[in-house]
């Protein structure tokens, strides 16, 4: 059937849409943790936003389910948001709501996007977050594998520490014994705030003339030492700059999180900002289930083997070997409706050599770790 789909035309592709979704003619996004700082400004983009996606010649309803263990700010939430003049349905739900809770929130979900769980204070590190993060992810994978269709869904995780959670979701899947349905290709940590920030802070320091912001890659992990940003690649833009200043700059990008969480001085973490990096990849992920492309190219943090140990798509075996049988990184990959489908590890090849002998060998070690704390994190021990 991809064949199929591959020689129709754009109307044609939009009639075959249905089998895409859970639930023929209706693409459901579930936002687990919506109350949060995150989770409401995602929430209002998304509403605002994802309408502008249905083709007029395919009406798909775009359903935005909305969970959160706070039952009152759920509730506000929904009220709120129900006001605004989008044909984009909404629903609110809460743990033990008597109306289904959480199984009601996940049902027949296309895409689960995760901010559930606790933001850093001030003199945290994002790893501080890792025991009571992975107990609420743990809990919430549960449910996931409880009530979605593991063969279809997508799941794209938020919540910190990534570089740690991300093979905690991975393994509670596994003990499921869920994952033989290639959920792995599908379960991918958010790591776009970091190509944001990028871009942003790249283009204050020297804008392009042609009044787009420009595109850097970032691979790794999502925090501190692990992010790799690949300003190599604007090699026109770094021109100007020296080393002291390309150095800063880098650092930026890895401690950008470390700003905001200064600047609000114990109420939090990034939200808007973090809103906007996940309404772009969530958008993507729309266009691609609503059938208006076939394909997407994206940088997320995303398992490279699978629960046997073979690698999840083309380009696993050839991105472990660069980086060390890593089993977890972030890096460009090609997103199809059935999944991440081929790992586009080139840009490793083109890196100068500080990123390649500086920045990517101190990212592999803390990474590392990162991975091995998430695969021996065990709920029942917490
Ligand atoms: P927040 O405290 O404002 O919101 C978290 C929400 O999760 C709350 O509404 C809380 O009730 C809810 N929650 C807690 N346990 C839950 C459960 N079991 N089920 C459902 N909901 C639950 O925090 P925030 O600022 O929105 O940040 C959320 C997470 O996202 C944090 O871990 C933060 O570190 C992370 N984050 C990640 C990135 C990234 O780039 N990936 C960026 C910013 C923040
Ligand atoms: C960020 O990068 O802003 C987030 O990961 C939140 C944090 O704790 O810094």
């Amino acid at each position: 059937s991809s064949l199929l789909v591959l020689h129709l035309g754009r109307n044609n592709i939009n009639n075959q849409m249905p089998h895409l979704l859970s639930s023929p003619s209706n693409l459901k996004v579930a936002i687990l943790g919506a109350a949060g700082g995150i989770g409401q400004s995602l929430s209002l983009l998304l509403k605002t936003q994802l309408h502008y996606l249905i083709q007029a010649n395919s009406p798909t309803n775009i359903h935005l389910s909305l969970y959160d263990i706070n039952k009152e700010v759920i509730d506000g939430l929904y009220a709120d948001l129900s006001h605004i003049d989008t044909p984009i349905s909404l629903s609110a739900h809460a743990a033990n709501d008597g109306k289904g809770g959480i199984h009601a929130a996940l049902v027949d979900s296309d895409i689960i996007v995760i901010p559930a769980g606790m933001p850093r204070k001030p003199g945290m590190t994002r790893d501080d977050l890792f025991n009571i993060n992975a107990k609420i992810i743990s809990q919430l994978t549960d449910s996931i594998a409880e009530s979605c269709d593991l063969s279809k869904v997508f799941i794209l995780l938020i919540s910190n520490p990534v570089n740690s959670l991300v093979p905690v979701v991975c393994n509670r899947l596994i003990s499921h014994h869920k994952i033989d349905k290639g959920i792995e290709k599908r379960l991918l940590g958010i790591t776009n705030l970091d190509l944001v920030r990028a871009s942003t802070f790249l283009n204050e320091l020297s804008p392009s003339n042609n009044g787009r912001m420009p595109y850097v890659p970032v691979i790794g992990g999502h925090s501190g030492d692990t992010i790799v940003p690949v300003f190599s690649s604007q090699s026109q833009l770094i021109s100007t700059m020296d080393e002291p200043q390309l150095k800063h700059l880098i650092s930026r990008v890895q401690y950008g999180g470390d700003e905001i969480v200064k600047a609000k001085n114990g109420k939090g973490s990034a939200t808007l900002s973090m809103a906007h990096a996940a309404c772009k990849i969530v958008t993507n992920f729309t266009n691609l289930l609503l059938g208006n492309v076939n394909s997407f190219e994206s940088i997320n943090y995303i398992p490279l083997l699978d629960h046997q140990n073979q690698p999840i798509c083309k380009g696993s075996n050839e991105l472990m070997s660069m980086i060390d049988n890593l089993q977890f990184f972030a890096i460009p990959a090609t997103v199809t409706s059935s999944g991440v489908n081929e790992i586009n590890y080139d840009i490793l090849n083109h890196l100068n050599s500080y990123e390649k002998n500086e920045l990517i060998p101190i990212c592999l070690m803390k990474l590392k770790k990162n991975i091995n704390s998430g695969l021996e994190f065990n709920v029942e021990e917490v």
